[in-house]
């Protein structure tokens, strides 16, 4: 736990607490649920837990609508809680990262209530963006998840809010906002929090005067996206994290990896999450261009990649790479009732495992992605997700990748959002005597990728299939760690090695690497 540079080759599990572990049999996770398990997650081999937002919530938009930073929502546990289990984690080895709202906050925060209570022209109203009432929206915008981002007050009043009407977004140029956030930070870093995941982070600050869409914005001219301003702000927080030794992580979807790479200057940011990565289809090339585009923006800035396969966003990586198109990772962008082959797909998530957790920079596993769980479909009436409605009732929303995980072989208690009919035999109870479960993979593979983590730069091997994906590391000690992938269409021979580490898959009798299936050599 000594190491400063620990975030820069981490492995980092995604606990999304409402369905993670149930401590009190409520059927909604929480924070006692997840101290029971914290063994599981020392077992499992990762170095630090990042927890979406465990604050005081109507969840509206689960737990990103945020009505009180330094509340745990009761439905979770309590302060006294997280401070415990931040405490037994570190025991543990593993690391906290809480996560940091700052675009947007709950309708029933106290400053928006505030807001509304005093009405038009009320300084309480600076701390949002407010608008006169007129016929039409202010401003020609469109949600992040789709539809006007205006409502309005009963007064008529408009007011601003990037996602759901629920959450309200901040005025950015109001130093109060930015007082507030940092004190946030130092809030959870003096918990012991080793960092902090930034929700939304190239949203926050917008153009003045609010003004409708340029017909074509040059790079850093969007009225609400990749605001020059933004890099002050995190240049500030970079000075408050170091005086804890924390670590910043922007959750920055910006598909111009050069403007995105500004935010991981030194003084700045430390990591941001790889959406290009997750973005990519089960396609050699593809991936191959993710991760040559992805190191070579990072390498100026001296910034670690990170690698990103799921989160309580996307589809399931066994899902996604189960379809014939994939169309689970953008907003608006999913559909009920795609053809899936989930036993292609888990083929795939094994290998796609190894070849993420070989590359070199830090890596996000989100929960149950170690079970291999499959999306589930979620009846109509009991989806919770507001991209649901928001979408017309088109897009299934995010609920399917948000079922709470299976434990117990027999199967567990009441949960939230349903689980689909024969969950057990996803049971982390049963892959963990089952040498060939997903569970045995990942644990399997996150203890050897400690001893070569920090290894040398990737380079490629040159190899006579083009689907064949292989690179190699240095070692300390002269030996090289290898990684090949073959993604099809026919068998590939091994590079040259003296020693097999791990594979996704059975090679064939011969000894070759099938289709959809990754190995870990030793040179
Ligand atoms: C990104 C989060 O990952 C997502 O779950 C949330 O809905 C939006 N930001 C808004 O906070």
């Amino acid at each position: 736990m000594s190491r400063t540079d620990w975030w820069r080759s981490a492995a980092i599990y995604q606990v999304y607490v409402r369905s993670f572990a149930d401590g009190n049999g409520d059927g909604t996770g929480d924070l006692a649920g997840v101290r029971s398990r914290l063994p599981y997650l020392a077992e499992l081999g990762v170095d630090a837990l990042w927890f979406t937002p465990w604050y005081l919530s109507p969840l509206a938009d689960g737990g990103y609508d945020v009505a009180d930073y330094r509340t745990i929502d009761p439905a979770f546990g309590t302060l006294a809680e997280a401070e415990a289990l931040l405490a037994e984690a570190r025991e543990l080895g593993l690391r906290t990262i809480v996560d940091i709202v700052p675009n947007h906050v709950s309708d029933q925060h106290p400053w928006f209530k505030a807001a509304l209570a005093a009405g038009p022209g009320a300084p309480e109203q600076e701390l949002f963006h407010f608008r006169p009432p007129s016929d039409e929206p202010p401003n020609d915008w469109v949600s992040e998840f789709g539809g006007v981002p205006w409502s309005r007050t009963e007064g008529g009043q408009w007011y601003l809010h990037l996602f759901t009407p629920e959450q309200p977004d901040l005025n950015w140029n109001h130093p109060k906002v930015r007082e507030e956030h940092e004190d946030v930070l130092r809030f959870w870093f003096e918990r012991g929090a080793a960092g902090v995941r930034i929700d939304s982070a190239a949203l926050l600050v917008k153009a003045d005067g609010l003004p409708d869409m340029p017909g074509s914005a040059d790079a850093g001219e969007h009225p609400f996206h990749d605001r020059p301003e933004l890099h002050g702000i995190y240049r500030s927080w970079r000075r408050l994290a170091d005086a804890y030794g924390a670590v910043l992580i922007g959750e920055i979807w910006l598909p111009d990896a050069e403007r995105f790479a500004r935010y991981l200057r030194p003084d700045e940011l430390h990591t941001a999450f790889n959406f290009d990565f997750l973005a990519r289809p089960w396609d050699a090339a593809e991936l191959r261009a993710s991760i040559d585009l992805t190191l070579a923006a990072h390498a100026p800035v001296g910034a670690p990649a990170t690698w990103v396969l799921a989160n309580h966003d996307v589809t399931r990586t066994v899902t996604r790479y189960g379809r014939a198109e994939d169309t689970g990772f953008a907003f608006e962008r999913k559909r009920f009732g795609v053809p899936t082959d989930l036993a292609l797909g888990t083929r795939r998530a094994r290998a796609a495992a190894l070849l993420t957790l070989a590359l070199p920079g830090s890596v996000y596993l989100y929960q149950g992605e170690e079970l291999g769980l499959p999306e589930a479909e979620i009846p109509r009436e009991r989806i919770q997700d507001p991209m649901h409605a928001r979408s017309g009732g088109v897009d299934p929303g995010r609920d399917g990748c948000r079922v709470p995980l299976p434990w117990r072989a027999d199967g567990d208690g009441p949960s939230w959002l349903p689980r689909p009919e024969g969950w057990e035999r996803y049971a982390a109870e049963r892959q963990a005597g089952d040498p060939e479960s997903m569970l045995s993979l990942y644990r399997t593979a996150l203890r050897l990728r400690r001893s070569f983590r920090d290894a040398g730069p990737l380079r490629w091997l040159r190899t006579d299939a083009p689907h064949l994906l292989a690179f190699a590391r240095a070692l300390p000690d002269g030996g090289t760690v290898l990684c090949a992938v073959n993604l099809g269409p026919s068998d590939a021979a091994l590079p040259a090695h003296s020693e097999l580490l791990l594979a996704s898959g059975p090679l064939t009798p011969s000894g070759a690497l099938p289709q959809d299936t990754a190995v870990w050599l030793r040179a």
